[in-house]
């Protein structure tokens, strides 16, 4: 029997304001991975403008995928498939990784795959640490996500536990940065400031932390924030400091505390924590100790590929064909799609 050899998946991510390309081979050995940040450009508007999110992505798409193919020493043509991120997203920004990459999949002639950005992002905590097997409780932290879910066998939709009912957590980073002076992007640069302060100099409430359920909700705590700057004014650096410290430590201790009853209640040993605010120090502190005082296994990718990034994309693709999935290359692009909902499927 001729053996086959393993996929080698060019995986291109653009769901928001990074345009990333990255190869790997055989699901999870990362040959490449490349990443154009747009700092730069929506720093002046001190949050991502939608509309000059894409038209970057436009003229970073081709040097991103050659910046990766460069840096593993392979020409287009050794590509056995493409996956690219198919929602949720800004679909402007979604809309050029997606087309880029079927047009590519069309010219090399090797399947194509749509896939689910919060798929690739649970897929990086699996790649992170093998002792993760299915089933696991995902927590999905962004700037667009704040969600618990139970992850099921790969035949087996995501069960959503609960999700925030207004601001994703990132999100409330990214306004508390603002609302402090912070520079853009907000929540490393919030992380950074929190380390000079006193997490316990201002009492912030811990929002829907003991109540039952899986629901989360960030306004308030931001509010609470902005009425605490209001009393302060003019901020020293001490403020800034301790005021991000408190915060810091209220919205993480949120995270703590559901993920911690999300995994008693559903009698569930293994926790992945994924998305960009699983780079924060603090949460990843906090969770390691509850981990520790309740026996659980917490799993968070390398901080690198918290944030987006296209290996997730690459391997969760990967996985997805090895199961046999291959998509149509007149899938769209979806501004909101369930995990567990297929964009090929909702397309039909
Ligand atoms: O997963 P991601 O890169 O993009 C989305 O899918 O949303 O997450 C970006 C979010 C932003 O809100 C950013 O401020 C937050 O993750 N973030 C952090 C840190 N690094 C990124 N929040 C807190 N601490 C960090 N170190
Ligand atoms: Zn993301």
């Amino acid at each position: 029997m001729p053996v086959t050899p393993p996929h080698l998946v060019l995986g291109i991510e653009s769901s928001c304001d990074e345009m990333a390309a990255a190869l790997v081979r055989g699901g999870d050995e990362i040959v490449a991975s490349t990443i154009r940040a747009q700092v730069e450009v929506h720093e002046p508007y001190g949050g991502v403008v939608p509309e000059l999110a894409s038209r970057d992505h436009l003229r970073g798409v081709v040097p991103v995928v050659e910046a990766a193919l460069c840096e593993a020493g392979i020409v287009a043509e050794e590509l056995t498939a493409v996956a690219a991120t198919a929602g949720p997203g800004l679909v402007g920004s979604l809309l050029v990784g997606l087309s880029f990459g079927k047009a590519l999949a069309y010219r090399l002639e090797v399947p194509f795959v749509g896939v689910h950005h919060l798929e690739g992002h649970l897929v990086s905590a699996e790649l992170a640490d093998p002792r993760l097997e299915r089933p696991y409780i995902g927590l999905v932290v962004s700037g667009g996500h704040t969600a618990l879910y139970r992850i099921e066998d790969e035949d087996t939709p995501p069960r959503l536990l609960g999700e925030t009912r207004d601001d994703a957590v990132g999100e409330a980073f990214d306004k508390v940065a603002k609302l402090l002076g912070l520079p853009f992007p907000g929540g490393p640069a919030l992380s950074r400031a929190a380390e000079k302060g006193d997490p316990a100099a201002v009492d912030l409430p811990r929002p829907l932390s003991q109540s039952p359920g899986y629901e989360f909700s960030y306004s308030g705590l931001k509010t609470a924030v902005l009425h605490e700057v209001e009393r302060r004014r003019p901020l020293g650096d001490g403020d800034v400091a301790d005021l991000a410290a408190s915060f810091e430590a209220a919205a993480t201790d949120v995270l703590v505390a559901r993920a911690r009853r999300a995994l008693r209640e559903e009698g569930m040993g293994r926790l992945a924590v994924v998305g960009g605010v699983a780079a924060n120090a603090r949460l990843r502190a906090e969770m390691g100790r509850a981990a520790e005082r309740d026996g659980f296994l917490a799993v968070f990718p390398p901080a690198a590929f918290c944030t987006d990034n296209a290996v997730m994309v690459a391997a969760a693709g990967a996985r997805m064909l090895s199961r046999g999935v291959r998509h149509d290359l007149d899938l769209e692009a979806f501004s909101r799609l369930p995990l567990g909902e297929s964009a090929a499927g909702r397309a039909r």
